[in-house]
């Protein structure tokens, strides 16, 4: 009897040890194959992959230059539970021809109500056997995600350029489907563009044209929509390295090699932190400088703003975030917008370590100084706008755009967080946390609190101290930067302040001031720091002695245009008007256009030069512009 229960007990024991193992496998399962169930809502979709997920899509498109429009079809494979009848797809000005199933018949559809930002839902009715959709469709010529370039409007002003940009819920304006990020899907396409154009897709890429005009691309790794992209123009190739290089138009492409000469040693240096490149390939596709942002972390092909070929190497560290995102974001990613900070943040922690092992650290902590700067005016803005609620990590963007989650909070609140983290636990534990959970979520997605539950489960939990130190709850759901963040400290940058300083108290001319060695970032950090203590007097005095209006890194330009407006100086309002009218790379417009709206004089001519401006921007940037002007 007394051995029986012993043995009873012994099997309830491991029962219940067997259970919490399988509980915990489960929730840390990845999702390889690409065809479980996805179990987020997403309040950005309107698609249901919780009852029908698609796993694959095949496009065959073409690109009428034109009329601007892509037209063809989008082939959806589909995995579905047994019940499940009615796919429900996001769209945004899409024109539906027909849907048909595997067999040709068609199969009944209707687009359901509109709304200016998340688009149409499309539903289709889908037979018991169905688990293939063909769609035939166009796009719109104004799809939000797709740029039209004149030739005017590139580098070398001689022919058309298309791009994309899908990020954040834009693939849907290009390609019917479920545009949630946390479904995950492999994909083949067939592109067709003029017959001397290269087509290049976030998959694998042809490096010369091809006489026909056609292209098939194949991505057979999952992604998410956001990472959905096209480019098409003049556009040539030349290896930087083993498997990294570099396309761009024919009058950029030296000038781009050059800049960005040290892409393989970043590779390797990122695969030294976090774990092998998964991608294959990692190359780097310099776009004309209508691009709205930096950097977008296309898989394979980053897709960059020509800003950032300055000359001097100083932006270099826009490779460094891209390519990090190659894990942070393209492996794991964000469940959801609201979940943002696991995108952006972890990539900037994940830029800065790279920035550190290549060019050291007093370099990187300029950079983190300007960063933490800025968060703080944000953070600041964001308060005196009644915003408060977006100061905090985890995001609540249900019901609006998601681009308003975009700010400085995700990207280096996120980064300072993990830079605490990494502090309290020590680097060599941090690191080996990281490695094993960029492994267990590749290819699957991640919440905020996935995150924190990982985080305490292989980390925190194992040390009272660590788990009290680490503050979480603060940071991630409480708002502006907690007391315990760390504010970094550069040395160089003090040079800066004592500089300044003695222009300041009148002992220093700026005539005399050593600039010998400095970086656009000492010139930034001056500007910026000038800028607030500045009279009229001294920002002419300034101009005149350093000729910051006409300087041609963008960085200086529109740190200097903003201090600038902001202090009535109005000497250099040609050269505002051309960066205004020849850039359109959004976080350079906005500052601009928000110090010019701030005096009826200033808005006036704003939208003035808006006004000839718009037709260059995409619709990112001119959307954000509209609205800053309104
Ligand atoms: N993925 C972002 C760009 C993005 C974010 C586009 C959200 C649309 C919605 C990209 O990786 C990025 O962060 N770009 C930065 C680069 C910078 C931090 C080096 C940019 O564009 O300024
Ligand atoms: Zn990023």
């Amino acid at each position: 009897m007394f051995l029986k229960n012993i043995f009873s007990f012994l099997i309830f024991i491991s029962s219940v040890i067997l259970l919490i193992t399988c509980r915990n496998e489960k929730k840390y399962v990845t999702d390889e194959k690409n065809s479980k169930i996805v179990s987020v809502v997403d309040p950005h979709s309107y698609s249901n992959p919780n009852n029908i997920k698609v796993n694959h899509i095949d496009l065959d498109l073409e690109i009428l230059w034109k009329t601007h429009i892509l037209k063809g079809t989008a082939t959806l494979t589909l995995d579905k539970k047994e019940n499940a009848d009615t796919l429900i797809l996001d769209t945004r000005q899409l024109i539906i021809s027909a849907v048909k199933n595997n067999e040709g018949r068609n199969l009944k559809f209707w687009l359901g109500n509109s709304h200016p930002i998340f688009g149409t839902p499309l539903k289709i009715i889908l037979e018991k056997t169905t688990n293939k959709v063909v769609i035939s469709y166009q796009t719109h010529p104004e799809a939000a995600a797709l740029q039209w370039v004149t030739p005017a409007q590139t580098h070398d002003k001689q022919e058309e350029f298309l791009y994309s940009q899908s990020q954040a819920i834009l693939a849907r304006s290009w390609v019917p489907c479920q545009d949630a990020p946390a479904v995950k899907f492999t994909y083949k396409a067939k592109i067709k563009t003029k017959p001397s154009y290269l087509a290049l897709m976030s998959a694998t890429n042809p490096q010369e044209v091809n006489e026909s005009g056609i292209y098939e691309f194949n991505m057979d790794q999952p992604i998410s929509s956001y990472l959905l992209a096209l480019s098409s123009g003049k556009i040539v190739f030349k290896s930087l390295g083993q498997n990294c290089g570099m396309y761009a138009e024919p009058g950029m492409l030296e000038k781009a090699v050059w800049e960005f000469a040290d892409m393989q040693k970043m590779i390797d240096e990122a695969g030294k932190l976090y774990g092998t490149y998964m991608w294959k390939r990692y190359d780097v596709l310099v776009l004309p400088p209508s691009f709205p942002f930096g950097g977008m972390e296309n898989p394979r092909l980053t897709f960059a703003t020509p800003t950032v070929i300055t000359g001097d190497r100083s932006q270099v560290s826009l490779i460094a975030h891209e390519l990090a995102h190659s894990w942070s974001g393209n492996l794991v990613t964000n469940a959801t917008w609201n979940d943002f900070w696991l995108n952006e943040g972890f990539t900037n922690y994940f830029e800065q370590r790279i920035m550190e092992q290549i060019y050291g650290k007093p370099y990187d902590e300029m950079r983190q100084v300007l960063a933490w700067n800025d968060l703080e005016n944000t953070m600041a803005v964001m308060k005196s706008e009644g915003l408060s609620a977006d100061t905090k990590l985890k995001l609540d963007l249900k019901g609006r755009d998601p681009d308003e989650g975009l700010s400085d909070v995700a990207y280096d609140k996120g980064r300072f967080f993990l830079c605490h983290l990494e502090k309290i636990v020590g680097k060599k534990n941090w690191d080996e946390f990281l490695n094993k959970y960029f492994k267990t979520y590749a290819f699957s997605y991640n919440t905020t609190e996935g995150f924190l539950e990982y985080l305490n489960q292989e980390l925190l939990d194992k040390n009272k101290t660590w788990k009290k130190a680490a503050n979480v709850q603060q940071w991630v759901f409480g708002e502006g930067l907690p007391k315990d963040a760390m504010k970094p400290v550069s040395i160089e940058l003090n040079k800066v302040d004592a500089l300044l300083a003695n222009y300041f108290n009148g002992k220093a001319k700026p005539e005399s001031f050593d600039t010998n060695g400095f970086t656009t970032h000492h010139w930034q950090y001056l500007i910026r720091q000038f800028g607030k203590k500045a009279t009229l007097q001294q920002v002419q005095n300034f101009d005149k002695t350093f000729k910051f209006s006409n300087r041609s890194n963008a960085e200086i330009l529109c740190d200097w245009f903003t201090i600038s407006v902001k202090n009535g100086y109005t000497q250099n309002r040609p050269q505002i008007e051309s960066f205004l009218t020849s850039i359109g790379r959004r976080k350079f417009l906005t500052p601009i256009y928000e110090a010019l709206a701030k005096t009826p004089e200033g808005k006036n001519w704003a939208k003035k030069v808006f006004e000839k401006a718009k037709p260059g921007y995409h619709s990112v940037s001119a959307h954000s512009v509209e609205e800053i002007l309104k």
